[in-house]
C-alpha cells in the first residue's frame, strides 16, 4: 500500500476536459505495469528529457518504494482504464531540503494543451500545502515550454538557471531551469478544481 496518510483531499474525483471524461485517483503499487506501458508509448522528445527513466522497471520499483514510504505522492488521470497522465510530489524528510517539494507532471501528448496539466500540477501543489511544505519547485530544460507555461500560470517564478546540468538520452547537455513557488503564500482561491 502507498502511504497517503498525509493526503487530506478526497479521491477519486471526476471532470470532463475537451469532451474526455477524466477520473483522478492516487497511484498504488499495483499500477506498476500501467505506468511502464504509458512510459513506453511516450514520444522521443519526452523520452529525451525524462528526469528519471520511467521506461526502466527498476526506476518504477524505486518510485513504488517511495510511494510506500510516503516520500512520493502520485495522482493519476484516467479515462476508464486508460492512463492519460500523472503528477507527482516528491519530498524527503531527512534532507536539509525537507521543507521543499518537487512536482513532476507528464501527460499523454494528445491530452496536452487543454488545461489538464494545470489541474494536475495544482492537485499536487495543494497536497504540498496540506503537508506543510514551504516551497515547491519544478525542474525543466529551457525548451520544455509546456512545463514552463503550466507552472507560470500557477504563479511559479524562475529560481535558477544551471548551465549544462541536464544530460539527455542523446548524451548532449542542456540548461536546467528551476521554477519555484512559496507555498506559505499560497491561497485557496488558486484551486483549479471545478466547483460544483
Ligand atoms: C507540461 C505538461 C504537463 C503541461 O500540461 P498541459 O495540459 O499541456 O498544460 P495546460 O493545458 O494545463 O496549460 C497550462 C498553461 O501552460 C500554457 N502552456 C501549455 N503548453 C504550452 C506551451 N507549449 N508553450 C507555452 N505555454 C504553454 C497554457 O497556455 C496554460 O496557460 P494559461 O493557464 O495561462 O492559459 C505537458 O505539456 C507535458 O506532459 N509535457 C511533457 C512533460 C513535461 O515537460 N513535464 C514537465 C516536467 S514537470
Amino acid at each position: 500500500m502507498a502511504d497517503t496518510s498525509v493526503v487530506k483531499r478526497t479521491y477519486p474525483w471526476q471532470t470532463a476536459i475537451n469532451g474526455v471524461e477524466i477520473s483522478f485517483r492516487l497511484m498504488e503499487p499495483s499500477d506498476r505495469e500501467k505506468i511502464l506501458a504509458f512510459a513506453h508509448a511516450l514520444p522521443d522528445h519526452d523520452l529525451l528529457f525524462l528526469r528519471t527513466d520511467v521506461t526502466d522497471p527498476k526506476v518504477i520499483d524505486e518510485w513504488i518504494e517511495n510511494l510506500k514510504r510516503g516520500r512520493t505522492i502520485t495522482i493519476m488521470a484516467e479515462n476508464g482504464d486508460e492512463l492519460l497522465g500523472y503528477a507527482s510530489l516528491h519530498h524527503n524528510e531527512v534532507l536539509w531540503t525537507r521543507h521543499v517539494g518537487e512536482i513532476r507532471v507528464l501527460l499523454k501528448p494528445d491530452l496536452r494543451g487543454f488545461g489538464l496539466g494545470k489541474i494536475m500540477a495544482n492537485e499536487v501543489f495543494a497536497i504540498a500545502k496540506d503537508m506543510g511544505l514551504q516551497k515547491v519547485m519544478v525542474q525543466m530544460t529551457t525548451d520544455q515550454r509546456g512545463a514552463r507555461g503550466m507552472v507560470e500560470s500557477l504563479g511559479f517564478r524562475p529560481e535558477a538557471l544551471l548551465a549544462d546540468f541536464v544530460m539527455g538520452r542523446d548524451g548532449r547537455t542542456y540548461d536546467l531551469l528551476i521554477m519555484s513557488y512559496d507555498v506559505t503564500g499560497f491561497s485557496d482561491t488558486a484551486d483549479t478544481r471545478p466547483r460544483r
